[in-house]
């Protein structure tokens, strides 16, 4: 099994830190890529961390994570609510799907309850912070762990 994640970032997430602090932090996107760069040494997992403000770009990531990746961990952020584009894409990745969200979705707007992404992922975070994305990280390691090693 890959010890490799992808963690995929969607559209605004590149001004963390910056954007509505009281409702996402202080932590900008690069203090959340090294710390979990920096647990996923402790855990022995490889990392690639993207974000980005296109639908397709996240696709296209997907879409290579089906070839190398034992799991992707994914923060839609506003495409959660709208992209059956990104659902479908990850209908087509065979491993485990975790969602995150910064803040708590269901506490919020109403339209940010419903998820597309839910109808795929195997488990959601939702209110942790940008500590979230370090807890299903660990979840990742445990599962990658679960899973029988493959047949030589
Ligand atoms: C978010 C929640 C979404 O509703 C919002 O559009 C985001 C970020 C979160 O991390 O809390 O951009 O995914």
């Amino acid at each position: 099994m890959s010890r490799l994640i992808y963690i995929l970032n969607g559209p605004n997430l590149n001004l963390l830190g910056k954007r509505q602090p009281h409702i996402y932090g202080h932590e900008t996107l690069a203090d959340v890529e090294r710390d979990c760069r920096s647990l996923a040494k402790e855990l022995k997992l490889d990392l690639e961390f993207h974000q980005s403000n296109r639908e397709y770009e996240l696709i296209d990531w997907i879409h290579e994570a089906r070839e190398a990746a034992g799991g992707i961990v994914i923060n839609p952020a506003a495409f959660t609510h709208t992209s059956v584009a990104l659902l479908d894409a990850l209908n087509t990745f065979e491993r485990d799907v975790i969602e995150v969200h910064i803040s708590q979705i269901h506490k919020r707007e109403t339209f940010r309850h419903h998820s597309y992404v839910s109808h795929r992922a195997d488990a959601v975070m939702a209110g942790f912070g940008t500590h979230g994305y370090q807890l299903a990280l660990r979840h990742m390691a445990r599962r990658l762990h679960e899973q029988p090693a493959p047949k030589v």
